[in-house]
């Protein structure tokens, strides 16, 4: 059984060296020199963050995130090194630089209006319900000049022609795995597996947008494009492991079944799903996007409106 299969948090996919590289090559990317206060938002693991503390060691960085269970991996991550004492003046006091870490929604952001420089979200944005409504907090907690910087695999983009074949067989495999289960409960005189409809957000059942309509989100709530990126990565085996292992992604993936055995499935279908497609590593594209929240006397006019 893969060794990842009942931790169903985020944590064994951002640890993957390709994960890793592909997210510093984003963080390379930007120009942080101005940067003293910055928000990683949807932070998960606080992968981003760690990165642009490498970069910019002793900034003021807020780690927000839906999820308790990932805020908890960011704390002992942070915690680890040194760098996080608990929120409030407890890292200060004791001469830390500050880390904050908050629990909500990225479109709701409890921070003053214009208090960051930098906004970062890593692999998420796809995740949110309202994309106009999400650029818009960032827009309005961005100070002017200050820049936001995202990226994703869920893009309409993603899939290398002639690589489709191989994301079919692993779900195709899969389901498999589940109905073999199935059926394995069944003969024992257990109930089987029953599939609840309707668990999947309306965010995550929405179509991939393309490179420009991202684009078009950012422009058309006040922001200015700066940089289009899509980079190419190569997947491993165990990088599609360590994504099936995630419950976030399984749950949208194989809605309606356990958590756990939908992890347990993606995982086990990996290496049949390249078997029987001739993979051993697999293309696939990021999209990276930078943008800038625009500065001088008209602009404050209108924020002033
Ligand atoms: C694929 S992980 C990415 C984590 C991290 N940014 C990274 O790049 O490694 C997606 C994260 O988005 C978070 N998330 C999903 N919806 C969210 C929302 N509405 N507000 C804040 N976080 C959210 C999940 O809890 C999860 O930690």
């Amino acid at each position: 059984m893969p060794s990842t299969a009942f931790n169903t948090s985020y944590e064994a996919h951002s640890a993957e060296p390709e994960y890793i590289e592909t997210n510093r090559s984003l963080i390379r990317s930007l120009d942080l020199s101005e940067v003293s206060r910055l928000l990683d938002l949807a932070c998960g693991t606080g992968l981003l963050s760690d990165l642009v503390l490498e970069q910019r060691p002793g900034i003021t960085v807020c780690g927000l995130d839906l999820d308790r269970q990932q805020l908890k991996l960011t704390e002992e991550r942070f915690g680890e090194k040194g760098l996080y004492a608990g929120n409030g003046a407890s890292g200060a006091a004791r001469g830390l630089p500050s880390f904050i870490l908050v629990e909500g929604s990225a479109d709701t952001l409890p921070f003053a209006s214009g208090t960051m420089d930098a906004v970062l979200m890593g692999n998420s944005i796809h995740n949110l319900p309202d994309p106009g409504r999400l650029v818009g907090e960032i827009r309005r907690v961005l100070r002017p000049g200050g820049l936001f910087a995202f990226n994703s695999a869920f893009y309409a983009g993603t899939y290398v022609p002639g690589t489709e074949k191989f994301h079919q067989a692993w779900v195709k495999e899969a389901l498999i795995y589940v109905m073999n289960r199935d059926r394995e409960l069944r003969a024992k005189g257990e109930p089987g597996l029953k599939r609840k409809r309707g668990t999947v957000s309306r965010a995550s059942a929405r179509r991939w947008l393309l490179p420009r309509e991202w684009q078009d989100v950012l422009e058309s709530n006040g922001l200015r494009v700066s940089r289009v990126h899509e980079r190419e990565v190569r997947m491993t085996r165990r990088s599609y492991e360590t994504v099936g292992s995630y419950g976030g992604f399984a749950s949208v993936v194989l809605a309606g079944y356990p958590v756990e055995l939908a992890c347990e499935a993606l995982q086990a279908a990996v290496q049949p799903a390249l078997d029987q497609t001739g993979f051993t590593t697999v293309p696939a594209r990021w999209l990276e996007m930078a943008a800038l929240k625009p500065e001088g006397p008209d602009e404050r006019a209108k924020e002033n409106r």
